[in-house]
């Protein structure tokens, strides 16, 4: 049997789907915002292209997309270590179907992706770091009831981000997130109390990557 997958393969299997599906029923349990189908198409896409940007190989940018789209699927068994979760079920469904090297590398950029201990180990885990992080948006809310909203932080933050532009320029060598914060629901502290050690570790990942990572909220460059 030949040793590849593509995304398509990833997405198409009924083990994945049924893992992220599951992940997305139990945060809801918890008034957690979108760790389901959304999310992880959006940060295999948004990873995808900052793989192409940089000029990481094609067979990069699958990994990459790859990673990136399965990286919380592990959330249905615990939020806490979720990550590890993933890793080994990842390992699990695919492990006849993936060479060593690259399996290795899937997992550790899925085990690494909530560990804000780790080292940034590869490439792929580096592009997948910057990707996740980065999803920060109004729709990313799932909780309809307001007040529910204006309870938890991570929802009252990603409620009140209005937009989401996400560039990398391979001249300038800089990766930028530029957010609409709408300062009447929150205070850009709010976002900077939950979301400082995630842009940490953009800034590491980024780094990693020989580029350097801008954070532009409201118009104000402030990283
Ligand atoms: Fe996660
Ligand atoms: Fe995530």
């Amino acid at each position: 049997m030949k040793k590849n997958i593509t995304l398509e393969d990833v997405r198409s299997d009924p083990q994945v789907d049924e893992y992220i599906k599951r992940s997305t029923e139990f945060l809801r349990l918890y008034h957690y915002t979108d760790h389901g189908i959304d999310h992880s198409n959006l940060v295999s896409e948004r990873a995808r292209y900052l793989a192409k940007e940089i000029g990481l190989s094609e067979k990069e940018q699958e990994l990459v997309s790859i990673a990136s789209y399965v990286h919380d699927m592990g959330n249905f068994l615990d939020r806490k270590n979720h990550e590890y979760w993933g890793a080994l079920m990842f390992h699990s469904i695919f492990q006849e179907r993936l060479p060593a090297e690259d399996m290795a590398t899937i997992m550790q950029a899925i085990a690494t992706h909530d560990n804000y201990r780790a080292q940034i180990v590869n490439a792929v885990a580096a592009v997948g770091m910057i990707a996740d992080k980065s999803d920060v948006r109004r729709s990313r809310v799932i909780e309809k009831d307001k007040a529910q909203i204006a309870r938890d932080i991570h929802n009252r933050v990603n409620f009140a981000a209005t937009n989401n532009r996400f560039e990398a320029n391979k001249e300038t060598k800089k990766i930028t997130l530029t957010l609409k914060i709408d300062t009447s629901f929150v205070p850009v502290m709010e976002y900077f109390e939950i979301f400082t050690y995630r842009m940490v570790q953009c800034r590491k990942a980024a780094q990693f990557l020989g580029y350097k990572f801008e954070l532009v909220i409201n118009d104000f460059k402030l990283l």
